[in-house]
Protein backbone atom coordinates (compact mmCIF):
# COMPACT_ATOMS: atom_id res chain seq x y z
CA UNK A 1 0.00 0.00 0.00
CA UNK A 2 2.70 2.17 1.32
CA UNK A 3 4.42 2.07 -2.15
CA UNK A 4 1.95 3.74 -3.87
CA UNK A 5 2.95 7.14 -2.81
CA UNK A 6 5.66 8.34 -5.05
CA UNK A 7 6.99 10.53 -2.11
CA UNK A 8 8.08 7.18 -0.49
CA UNK A 9 9.75 5.83 -3.90
CA UNK A 10 11.43 8.41 -4.38
CA UNK A 11 12.67 8.24 -0.92
CA UNK A 12 13.81 4.69 -1.31
CA UNK A 13 15.59 5.04 -5.24
CA UNK A 14 17.58 7.94 -3.61
CA UNK A 15 18.93 5.42 -0.39
CA UNK A 16 19.76 2.88 -2.69
CA UNK A 17 21.64 4.96 -5.28
CA UNK A 18 23.58 6.68 -2.20
CA UNK A 19 24.42 2.72 -0.88
CA UNK A 20 25.55 2.20 -4.35
CA UNK A 21 27.81 5.61 -4.62
CA UNK A 22 29.45 4.41 -1.30
CA UNK A 23 30.10 0.74 -2.52
CA UNK A 24 31.70 2.43 -5.78
CA UNK A 25 33.81 4.86 -4.07
CA UNK A 26 35.14 2.23 -1.12
CA UNK A 27 36.25 0.08 -4.07
CA UNK A 28 37.85 3.66 -5.79
CA UNK A 29 39.98 3.78 -2.43
CA UNK A 30 41.39 0.20 -2.49
CA UNK A 31 42.36 0.68 -5.57
CA UNK A 32 44.31 3.30 -5.52
CA UNK A 33 47.73 2.70 -4.43
CA UNK A 34 49.46 2.79 -1.16
CA UNK A 35 52.06 1.20 0.80
CA UNK A 36 52.97 -1.80 -0.13
CA UNK A 37 50.88 -2.24 -2.79
CA UNK A 38 52.48 -2.83 -6.35
CA UNK A 39 50.89 -1.63 -9.89
CA UNK A 40 51.08 -3.99 -12.64
CA UNK A 41 52.91 -3.88 -15.83
CA UNK A 42 51.92 -0.67 -18.51
CA UNK A 43 50.67 -3.21 -20.90
CA UNK A 44 47.56 -3.87 -18.90
CA UNK A 45 45.51 -1.42 -19.92
CA UNK A 46 43.35 -0.32 -16.31
CA UNK A 47 46.72 0.54 -14.84
CA UNK A 48 48.15 2.52 -17.80
CA UNK A 49 46.62 5.82 -16.72
CA UNK A 50 49.14 6.17 -13.19
CA UNK A 51 52.30 5.75 -15.47
CA UNK A 52 51.31 7.64 -18.66
CA UNK A 53 51.53 10.78 -16.28
CA UNK A 54 55.13 9.60 -15.80
CA UNK A 55 57.02 7.40 -13.26
CA UNK A 56 60.38 8.71 -11.01
CA UNK A 57 62.65 6.45 -9.04
CA UNK A 58 65.88 6.09 -7.41
CA UNK A 59 68.13 3.94 -7.46
CA UNK A 60 68.33 1.57 -4.41
CA UNK A 61 72.06 1.24 -3.31
CA UNK A 62 73.79 0.47 -0.33
CA UNK A 63 72.19 0.07 3.15
CA UNK A 64 69.81 1.26 5.53
CA UNK A 65 71.41 4.98 6.23
CA UNK A 66 71.62 5.20 2.08
CA UNK A 67 67.99 3.73 1.11
CA UNK A 68 66.73 6.02 3.56
CA UNK A 69 68.47 9.34 2.09
CA UNK A 70 67.96 7.72 -1.54
CA UNK A 71 63.72 7.55 -0.39
CA UNK A 72 63.63 10.90 1.28
CA UNK A 73 65.62 12.60 -1.72
CA UNK A 74 63.31 10.73 -4.56
CA UNK A 75 60.20 11.69 -2.43
CA UNK A 76 61.17 15.98 -2.16
CA UNK A 77 62.63 16.03 -5.75
CA UNK A 78 59.63 14.09 -7.05
CA UNK A 79 57.34 16.48 -5.45
CA UNK A 80 59.10 19.61 -6.52
CA UNK A 81 59.12 18.50 -10.01
CA UNK A 82 55.25 17.48 -10.29
CA UNK A 83 56.13 13.64 -10.65
CA UNK A 84 54.39 10.83 -8.79
CA UNK A 85 57.50 8.75 -6.81
CA UNK A 86 57.65 5.27 -7.16
CA UNK A 87 60.37 2.98 -5.64
CA UNK A 88 62.46 -0.14 -6.45
CA UNK A 89 61.54 -3.42 -5.18
CA UNK A 90 64.45 -3.64 -3.18
CA UNK A 91 63.96 -0.58 -1.58
CA UNK A 92 60.94 -1.37 -0.41
CA UNK A 93 62.08 -4.43 0.48
CA UNK A 94 64.83 -2.75 3.04
CA UNK A 95 62.86 -0.61 4.46
CA UNK A 96 59.42 -1.57 4.74
CA UNK A 97 60.01 -3.84 7.55
CA UNK A 98 60.70 -1.25 10.26
CA UNK A 99 59.61 2.20 8.38
CA UNK A 100 55.70 2.87 7.04
CA UNK A 101 56.40 4.15 3.81
CA UNK A 102 54.07 4.66 1.48
CA UNK A 103 55.50 5.35 -1.48
CA UNK A 104 54.15 3.03 -4.26
CA UNK A 105 55.65 -0.02 -5.48
CA UNK A 106 57.31 -0.73 -9.18
CA UNK A 107 57.27 -4.19 -10.21
CA UNK A 108 60.07 -5.62 -11.90
CA UNK A 109 58.60 -6.34 -15.14
CA UNK A 110 57.47 -2.50 -14.85
CA UNK A 111 61.27 -1.65 -13.69
CA UNK A 112 62.29 -3.34 -16.93
CA UNK A 113 60.03 -1.95 -19.75
CA UNK A 114 60.21 1.34 -18.73
CA UNK A 115 62.68 3.75 -20.96
CA UNK A 116 64.65 5.21 -17.80
CA UNK A 117 66.14 8.48 -17.73
CA UNK A 118 69.10 8.10 -15.34
CA UNK A 119 70.01 11.36 -13.61
CA UNK A 120 73.07 11.05 -11.36
CA UNK A 121 73.02 13.25 -8.35
CA UNK A 122 75.42 14.95 -6.15
CA UNK A 123 74.98 15.19 -2.63
CA UNK A 124 73.36 18.45 -2.12
CA UNK A 125 70.30 20.57 -3.21
CA UNK A 126 71.25 22.61 -6.45
CA UNK A 127 68.67 25.09 -8.18
CA UNK A 128 68.79 22.65 -11.22
CA UNK A 129 67.03 19.83 -9.03
CA UNK A 130 64.20 22.40 -9.56
CA UNK A 131 63.58 21.83 -13.56
CA UNK A 132 64.54 17.92 -14.40
CA UNK A 133 62.74 16.91 -17.37
CA UNK A 134 61.79 13.35 -18.02
CA UNK A 135 58.68 11.16 -17.52
CA UNK A 136 60.18 8.20 -16.30
CA UNK A 137 63.56 9.66 -14.58
CA UNK A 138 65.82 7.94 -12.22
CA UNK A 139 67.76 9.20 -10.24
CA UNK A 140 71.18 7.56 -8.96
CA UNK A 141 73.69 8.54 -6.60
CA UNK A 142 73.95 8.62 -2.73
CA UNK A 143 71.85 11.36 -1.98
CA UNK A 144 71.73 11.97 1.67
CA UNK A 145 72.00 15.67 2.89
CA UNK A 146 68.83 17.84 4.69
CA UNK A 147 69.00 20.41 1.82
CA UNK A 148 66.97 18.20 -0.44
CA UNK A 149 64.15 17.41 1.86
CA UNK A 150 64.43 19.64 5.15
CA UNK A 151 61.52 21.44 4.14
CA UNK A 152 59.03 18.28 4.23
CA UNK A 153 60.51 17.46 7.49
CA UNK A 154 57.46 16.55 8.77
CA UNK A 155 56.69 14.49 5.84
CA UNK A 156 59.83 12.42 5.86
CA UNK A 157 59.60 11.83 9.25
CA UNK A 158 56.16 10.41 8.86
CA UNK A 159 57.59 8.41 6.62
CA UNK A 160 60.19 7.01 9.00
CA UNK A 161 57.97 6.10 11.70
CA UNK A 162 58.30 2.91 13.12
CA UNK A 163 55.97 -0.29 12.86
CA UNK A 164 54.50 -0.58 16.36
CA UNK A 165 56.13 -3.77 17.13
CA UNK A 166 59.49 -2.00 16.06
CA UNK A 167 58.65 0.91 18.62
CA UNK A 168 57.49 -1.10 20.96
CA UNK A 169 60.42 -3.27 21.16
CA UNK A 170 63.07 -0.09 21.55
CA UNK A 171 60.94 1.57 23.75
CA UNK A 172 60.83 -1.57 26.19
CA UNK A 173 65.09 -1.99 25.97
CA UNK A 174 65.61 1.33 26.92
CA UNK A 175 62.63 0.88 29.81
CA UNK A 176 64.71 -1.32 31.10
CA UNK A 177 68.02 0.60 31.56
CA UNK A 178 66.88 2.69 33.90
CA UNK A 179 66.16 1.10 36.53
CA UNK A 180 66.03 3.00 39.63
CA UNK A 181 66.56 6.14 37.65
CA UNK A 182 63.75 8.69 37.53
CA UNK A 183 64.59 11.39 35.37
CA UNK A 184 67.01 9.53 32.85
CA UNK A 185 68.32 11.16 28.97
CA UNK A 186 69.33 8.54 26.20
CA UNK A 187 71.95 9.35 24.29
CA UNK A 188 72.36 7.01 21.38
CA UNK A 189 75.36 6.34 19.88
CA UNK A 190 76.69 4.91 17.08
CA UNK A 191 80.64 4.06 16.26
CA UNK A 192 80.83 3.39 12.80
CA UNK A 193 83.54 0.77 12.23
CA UNK A 194 84.09 -2.21 9.65
CA UNK A 195 85.27 -1.13 6.11
CA UNK A 196 85.49 2.64 7.37
CA UNK A 197 88.43 1.27 9.83
CA UNK A 198 90.36 1.09 6.20
CA UNK A 199 88.80 3.01 3.54
CA UNK A 200 89.13 6.14 5.67
CA UNK A 201 93.12 6.81 5.90
CA UNK A 202 93.92 4.80 2.58
CA UNK A 203 90.83 6.22 -0.26
CA UNK A 204 89.85 9.47 1.24
CA UNK A 205 92.71 11.07 4.06
CA UNK A 206 90.69 11.06 6.51
CA UNK A 207 89.88 9.10 9.96
CA UNK A 208 87.34 7.91 12.18
CA UNK A 209 85.94 8.40 15.50
CA UNK A 210 88.69 7.76 18.29
CA UNK A 211 88.26 7.43 21.98
CA UNK A 212 89.26 10.93 22.46
CA UNK A 213 86.23 11.98 20.83
CA UNK A 214 83.95 9.53 22.13
CA UNK A 215 85.21 10.71 25.93
CA UNK A 216 84.44 14.58 25.03
CA UNK A 217 81.08 13.84 22.92
CA UNK A 218 79.88 12.36 26.30
CA UNK A 219 81.46 14.81 28.11
CA UNK A 220 79.27 17.17 26.72
CA UNK A 221 76.07 15.30 27.24
CA UNK A 222 77.52 13.84 31.24
CA UNK A 223 77.96 18.18 32.12
CA UNK A 224 74.51 18.91 31.02
CA UNK A 225 71.94 15.95 32.09
CA UNK A 226 71.45 15.07 35.31
CA UNK A 227 71.19 10.95 34.64
CA UNK A 228 72.28 10.61 31.13
CA UNK A 229 72.18 6.69 29.71
CA UNK A 230 74.56 6.27 26.69
CA UNK A 231 73.22 3.49 24.40
CA UNK A 232 76.24 2.35 22.48
CA UNK A 233 75.44 0.55 18.92
CA UNK A 234 78.22 -0.38 16.34
CA UNK A 235 79.17 -2.34 13.72
CA UNK A 236 82.79 -3.23 15.74
CA UNK A 237 81.50 -4.19 18.94
CA UNK A 238 84.30 -5.19 20.27
CA UNK A 239 86.48 -1.65 19.39
CA UNK A 240 83.83 -0.18 21.76
CA UNK A 241 84.02 -2.46 24.31
CA UNK A 242 87.97 -1.87 24.74
CA UNK A 243 87.37 1.86 24.10
CA UNK A 244 84.38 3.29 25.92
CA UNK A 245 85.03 3.91 29.54
CA UNK A 246 81.64 2.02 30.98
CA UNK A 247 82.99 2.34 34.34
CA UNK A 248 80.77 4.98 36.05
CA UNK A 249 77.87 2.31 34.90
CA UNK A 250 76.29 4.97 32.91
CA UNK A 251 76.99 2.79 29.17
CA UNK A 252 75.35 0.19 28.00
CA UNK A 253 76.02 -1.67 24.94
CA UNK A 254 73.28 -3.26 22.64
CA UNK A 255 72.65 -6.13 22.28
CA UNK A 256 75.21 -7.49 24.91
CA UNK A 257 77.72 -6.00 22.87
CA UNK A 258 77.67 -8.36 20.19
CA UNK A 259 76.80 -6.80 16.77
CA UNK A 260 73.13 -6.28 16.71
CA UNK A 261 71.04 -6.42 13.70
CA UNK A 262 71.04 -2.68 11.61
CA UNK A 263 67.04 -2.26 12.10
CA UNK A 264 66.92 -3.05 15.66
CA UNK A 265 69.85 -0.70 16.34
CA UNK A 266 68.66 2.04 14.26
CA UNK A 267 65.29 1.83 16.00
CA UNK A 268 67.14 1.88 19.43
CA UNK A 269 69.02 5.63 18.73
CA UNK A 270 66.19 6.63 16.97
CA UNK A 271 63.95 6.22 20.26
CA UNK A 272 66.59 7.69 22.41
CA UNK A 273 66.46 11.62 23.48
CA UNK A 274 69.94 12.55 21.64
CA UNK A 275 72.81 11.20 19.59
CA UNK A 276 76.61 10.73 19.55
CA UNK A 277 77.16 10.04 15.69
CA UNK A 278 80.65 9.56 13.89
CA UNK A 279 80.61 9.11 10.55
CA UNK A 280 78.23 7.79 7.57
CA UNK A 281 74.95 8.13 6.67
CA UNK A 282 73.12 5.57 9.26
CA UNK A 283 74.16 7.74 12.45
CA UNK A 284 72.98 11.27 10.72
CA UNK A 285 69.70 9.19 10.15
CA UNK A 286 69.61 8.28 13.63
CA UNK A 287 70.32 12.01 14.38
CA UNK A 288 67.57 13.08 12.03
CA UNK A 289 65.09 11.18 13.84
CA UNK A 290 65.72 11.83 17.30
CA UNK A 291 65.45 14.74 16.82
CA UNK A 292 67.36 16.40 19.69
CA UNK A 293 71.06 17.28 20.05
CA UNK A 294 73.82 15.71 17.78
CA UNK A 295 77.26 15.56 18.14
CA UNK A 296 79.09 14.77 15.17
CA UNK A 297 82.75 14.04 14.30
CA UNK A 298 83.75 17.03 11.87
CA UNK A 299 87.11 17.93 9.69
CA UNK A 300 88.08 14.00 9.68
CA UNK A 301 89.59 14.15 6.39
CA UNK A 302 92.59 16.27 5.03
CA UNK A 303 91.90 19.63 3.24
CA UNK A 304 92.92 18.76 -0.05
CA UNK A 305 90.92 15.38 0.56
CA UNK A 306 88.99 13.78 -2.48
CA UNK A 307 86.20 13.13 -0.05
CA UNK A 308 85.41 16.76 0.28
CA UNK A 309 84.92 16.82 -3.81
CA UNK A 310 81.62 14.75 -3.13
CA UNK A 311 80.56 15.35 0.57
CA UNK A 312 79.90 19.50 1.58
CA UNK A 313 79.95 18.75 5.41
CA UNK A 314 77.36 21.70 5.88
CA UNK A 315 74.66 19.57 3.53
CA UNK A 316 75.30 16.97 5.71
CA UNK A 317 75.06 18.23 9.06
CA UNK A 318 71.96 20.23 10.23
CA UNK A 319 73.40 23.91 11.13
CA UNK A 320 72.61 23.58 15.22
CA UNK A 321 73.84 20.09 15.52
CA UNK A 322 77.41 19.98 17.35
CA UNK A 323 80.44 19.31 15.82
CA UNK A 324 83.78 18.28 17.33
CA UNK A 325 86.83 18.11 15.47
CA UNK A 326 88.62 14.63 15.04
CA UNK A 327 92.43 14.62 15.56
CA UNK A 328 93.81 14.24 12.49
CA UNK A 329 97.55 13.53 13.73
CA UNK A 330 97.72 9.94 13.66
CA UNK A 331 97.13 10.68 9.78
CA UNK A 332 99.65 13.30 9.27
CA UNK A 333 102.48 11.43 10.97
CA UNK A 334 101.82 8.44 8.91
CA UNK A 335 102.02 10.46 5.68
CA UNK A 336 105.55 11.77 6.89
CA UNK A 337 106.96 8.89 8.49
C1 LIG B 1 65.57 16.27 35.23
O1 LIG B 1 66.85 16.45 34.60
C2 LIG B 1 66.98 17.68 33.90
C3 LIG B 1 68.33 17.71 33.25
O2 LIG B 1 68.83 16.45 33.08
C4 LIG B 1 66.79 18.84 34.84
O3 LIG B 1 66.83 20.04 34.08
C5 LIG B 1 65.45 18.71 35.55
O4 LIG B 1 65.34 19.74 36.52
C6 LIG B 1 65.34 17.36 36.24
N1 LIG B 1 64.02 17.20 36.82
C7 LIG B 1 63.85 16.79 38.09
C8 LIG B 1 62.44 16.65 38.52
O5 LIG B 1 64.79 16.50 38.80
C1 LIG C 1 63.40 10.65 26.10
O1 LIG C 1 63.24 9.41 25.44
C2 LIG C 1 62.35 8.53 26.06
C3 LIG C 1 62.40 7.22 25.29
O2 LIG C 1 62.07 7.40 23.96
C4 LIG C 1 60.96 9.15 26.09
O3 LIG C 1 60.06 8.29 26.74
C5 LIG C 1 61.03 10.50 26.80
O4 LIG C 1 59.76 11.12 26.72
C6 LIG C 1 62.08 11.39 26.20
N1 LIG C 1 62.27 12.57 26.99
C7 LIG C 1 62.17 13.80 26.50
C8 LIG C 1 62.39 14.92 27.46
O5 LIG C 1 61.91 14.00 25.31
C1 LIG D 1 86.20 22.56 10.69
O1 LIG D 1 87.14 23.30 9.96
C2 LIG D 1 86.64 24.52 9.44
C3 LIG D 1 87.72 25.10 8.55
O2 LIG D 1 88.95 25.13 9.22
C4 LIG D 1 86.25 25.43 10.58
O3 LIG D 1 85.72 26.63 10.08
C5 LIG D 1 85.22 24.73 11.44
O4 LIG D 1 84.90 25.51 12.55
C6 LIG D 1 85.71 23.38 11.89
N1 LIG D 1 84.64 22.66 12.58
C7 LIG D 1 84.63 22.53 13.90
C8 LIG D 1 83.47 21.77 14.46
O5 LIG D 1 85.50 22.96 14.63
Amino acid sequence: VWLRDHGTLLLIFLYLLTILGITFFLQLQSQSPHQGQRIPSPSDPQQLSPTDQGIWTVNSAGRLGNQMGEYATLYALAKINGYQAYILPEMHQQLAPFFRITLPVLSSDVVQNIPWKDYELHDWMSEEYRHIEGKYVRLTGYPCSWTFYHHLRQEILQEFSFHDQVKEEANRYLAGLRGQHQNVTYVGIHVRRGDYVQVMPQVWKGVVADKAYLEKAMGYFRAKYQEPIFVVTSNGMEWCRENIDASRGDVYFSGDGKESSPGRDFALLAHCNHTIMTIGTFGIWAGYLAGGETVYLANYTLPDSPFLKIFKPEAAFLPEWIGINADLSALLSGISG
